[in-house]
């Protein structure tokens, strides 16, 4: 299994924390942004890790991160992402990298109380399709969202003004190799950019896609609340806590 960091990208919704460096360095209690979705994927038991970064801050993921000793790894793999387009654009960087393997990916603003082992254990267990996990919010409306029916679900609809259900879906992503061939046929969206629930509805469409629930809190921190918020939960519990 290889794992990836999406750290692409502009952060112009933190301006101007964001002016002058990458928002996946800004810091998140006692750490930059980027260690935390790291440490998921080393936790998860990924020690193969790629990192796609952006903007105009790059050399500083390297002078950050070099190669990965803090976090118990022998190297890590850096891509660069020119320009902001999209998620699943982001990810296509990452291609032959993860070749025909599964991938595990984490935006790099996403940060979560539990450990993602679990979650990583059963993807490998699945062995083909989609996996995503899903948390229930206050503000489903920030998000991707989940439509169910019953214990299925059967579509996501990205910042819908309308939230079919309170499921957010979280910057967690399991695919198998299919993947690539999925992001090759999108089309840009509205803003220009290749959506990750582009993605995941086809995988939906062809009922390979699994979905848990996840357990303890989960943030993103691309916006001052949620930076904010990010900020206490790690102070209060700590992040990717194994139990
Ligand atoms: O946090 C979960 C949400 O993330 C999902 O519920 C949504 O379905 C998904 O679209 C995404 O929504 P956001 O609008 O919050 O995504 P944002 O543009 O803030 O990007 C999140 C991270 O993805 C960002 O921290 C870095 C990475 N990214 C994003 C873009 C647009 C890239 O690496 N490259 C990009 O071009």
């Amino acid at each position: 299994m290889k794992g990836v960091v999406l750290a692409g990208g502009l952060g112009t919704r933190l301006h101007p924390l964001t002016k002058v460096t990458n928002k996946h360095l800004l810091p998140v209690y006692k750490m930059p942004m980027i260690y935390y979705p790291i440490e998921a994927l080393v936790q998860g038991g990924i020690d193969e890790i790629m990192i796609v970064t952006g903007g105009n801050n790059a050399g500083d993921f390297l002078r950050l991160l070099g190669n990965g000793k803090e976090f118990g790894l022998s190297h890590i793999n850096y891509t660069y992402q020119e320009g902001e387009g999209g998620i699943a654009e982001a990810l296509r960087l990452c291609r032959d990298f993860v070749d025909e393997d599964q991938v595990t990916v984490v935006l790099g603003d996403n940060i979560i109380q539990k450990s993602i082992k679990e979650h990583v254990d059963a993807f490998r267990a699945q062995g083909k399709g989609g996996r995503i996990l899903l948390k229930e919010v206050e503000d489903p409306e920030r998000f991707g969202v989940a439509r169910l029916e019953g214990d299925r679900i059967v579509e996501i609809i990205e910042k819908p003004a309308d939230p079919p259900s309170p499921y957010a879906v979280t910057g967690i992503y399991f695919y198998d190799a299919q993947v690539w061939d999925v992001i090759d046929s999108l089309e840009p969206s509205d803003r220009n950019e290749l959506e990750i629930t582009d993605v995941n509805n086809f995988y939906i469409n062809q009922g390979a896609m699994e979905y848990s629930i996840l357990e303890g809190w989960w943030t993103d921190a691309g916006t001052f609340e949620s930076l904010r918020r990010a900020t206490e939960f790690v102070a209060a519990t700590g992040a990717n806590n194994p139990d």
